[in-house]
């Protein structure tokens, strides 16, 4: 329907369309893709944290995407944590006014007392926690205390290692019965002999790779010595003869490794400057506070959590019948510090010590 001069001066001036369709195209979409980081933010953000001296690659990167934890997080403890109620002398004790107080709280005042059982029920999700002294979960409870203040009173060390962050209930539980990160046998001990036997299983203890399984329990449990690297030959050895260590232990050290940058969400050079693995003088602060927290976890599950044998009912043991077990994941969560350094004991001088309570 156009004039016909139109169509005439249309077939003697041929136009290139597409050619400037494309670059307007182009640009349009970087223009656009521009406009959407910048509003919307940058979708593969890094984080990245010096570790060790410049230039020596001592650093920890990770997505900003991925930078967070995994529990129920800061919000939840802040939102049943409370301010002590100093004593001012002549108070009631809860031993005299309350029913069923846990041994080693009778000598606080009943205000405290009650705002403590109060937060316990509200961090370990159990409403009436202590209330019925026949429950398993009330005996549980009584081992959970002693081993929190065992926690903060001997293991200054680690829980407050650059501050005062501590260790209540919510820093594992996060409200639930049974605290996330729990670990157990993946299969049965009397197999641990053969080489495959604790192996080539997927499993979260290995972080899905083919790595041994029972690397938690060889260190964090039964004590055994991690020493696979030094500059010395093994041309003249045999691996795992004449105390050489067998490749399968270097293995679980490496399961192991794994296992502790997951928890903590850092990378290998978090502790170590990964050119010398076996120099205890080429490390990072971290590697001291994580190596006292191998002692911590090992007296964690020996002396507290292994003596909940007998008492926990079946639904709670694992695939072959262990109790649950803790280690770093337990209280880290993915957190560089648990609950990212929050200072969860300020308010509760109850769970920081076994002896007298010192309010300030
Ligand atoms: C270091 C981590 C950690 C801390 C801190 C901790 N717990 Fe636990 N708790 C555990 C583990 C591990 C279990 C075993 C899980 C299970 O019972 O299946 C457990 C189990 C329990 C249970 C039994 C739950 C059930 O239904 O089986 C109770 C009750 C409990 N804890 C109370 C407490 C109280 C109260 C505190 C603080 C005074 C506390 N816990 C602090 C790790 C912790
Ligand atoms: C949170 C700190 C931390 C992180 C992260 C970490 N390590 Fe370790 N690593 C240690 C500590 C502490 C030891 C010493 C344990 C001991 O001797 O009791 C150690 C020991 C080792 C050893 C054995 C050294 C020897 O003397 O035989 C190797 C190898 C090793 N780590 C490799 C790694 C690798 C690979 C990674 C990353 C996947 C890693 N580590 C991540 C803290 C860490
Ligand atoms: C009972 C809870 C708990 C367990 C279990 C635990 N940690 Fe920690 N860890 C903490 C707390 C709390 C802090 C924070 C201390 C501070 O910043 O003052 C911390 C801090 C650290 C730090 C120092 C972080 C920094 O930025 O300086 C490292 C490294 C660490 N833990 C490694 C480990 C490893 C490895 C394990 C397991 C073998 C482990 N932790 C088990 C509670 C725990």
């Amino acid at each position: 329907m156009l004039p016909k001069w139109f169509n005439k001066w249309n077939r003697d001036n041929p136009t290139d369309v597409e050619r400037p369709a494309i670059l307007v195209g182009a640009v349009g979409t970087a223009v656009f893709a521009g406009i959407a980081l910048v509003l919307l933010g940058q979708p593969f953000k890094t984080e990245s944290l010096q570790t060790g001296p410049r230039g020596t690659a001592m650093m920890v990167t990770k997505f900003a995407s991925e930078a967070n934890g995994l529990g129920l997080g800061v919000p939840g403890f802040q939102a049943t944590t409370s301010a002590p109620v100093i004593p001012t002398g002549g108070e009631e004790l809860a031993g005299d006014a309350r029913e069923n107080v846990p041994p080693g709280l009778e000598g606080l005042t009943v205000d405290n007392y009650d705002r403590l059982l109060t937060a316990m029920q509200a961090w370990t999700g159990i409403p009436n926690l202590f209330e019925d002294p026949d429950s398993y979960q009330t005996t549980v409870g009584y081992i959970m205390i002693g081993m929190t203040r065992n926690l903060n009173e001997n293991w200054d060390g680690h829980v407050n290692a650059n501050g005062e962050v501590g260790v209540t209930c919510y820093t594992c539980h996060q409200g639930q019965p049974v605290p996330s990160n729990v670990w157990f046998d993946a299969m049965p001990l009397k197999a641990t002999e053969g080489w495959s036997a604790v192996q080539n299983r997927v499993t979260p203890l290995t972080s899905y790779t083919s790595l041994p399984t029972d690397a938690l329990r060889a260190y964090l449990l039964d004590y055994e010595t991690i020493a696979v690297h030094d500059l010395e030959s093994r041309a003249e050895g045999v691996p795992g003869q004449d105390g050489y260590p067998a490749i399968q232990n270097a293995e679980r050290t490496y399961s192991l490794m794994n296992y502790f940058a997951n928890s903590l969400n850092v990378n290998c050079t978090f502790c170590h400057n990964s050119r010398a693995f076996y120099d205890g003088a080429q490390v990072t602060p971290q590697w001291g506070t994580a190596s006292l927290g191998i002692a911590m976890v090992q007296e964690l599950n020996n002396d507290y959590l292994i003596s909940l044998d007998g008492l926990l009912p079946p639904e709670r043991l694992g695939p072959t019948g262990d109790i649950p077990k803790a280690a770093c994941a337990t209280c880290h969560k993915g957190y560089q510090k648990p609950l990212q350094g929050t200072n969860v004991i300020g308010d509760w001088p109850e769970l920081a010590t076994s002896g007298e309570v010192a309010y300030e």
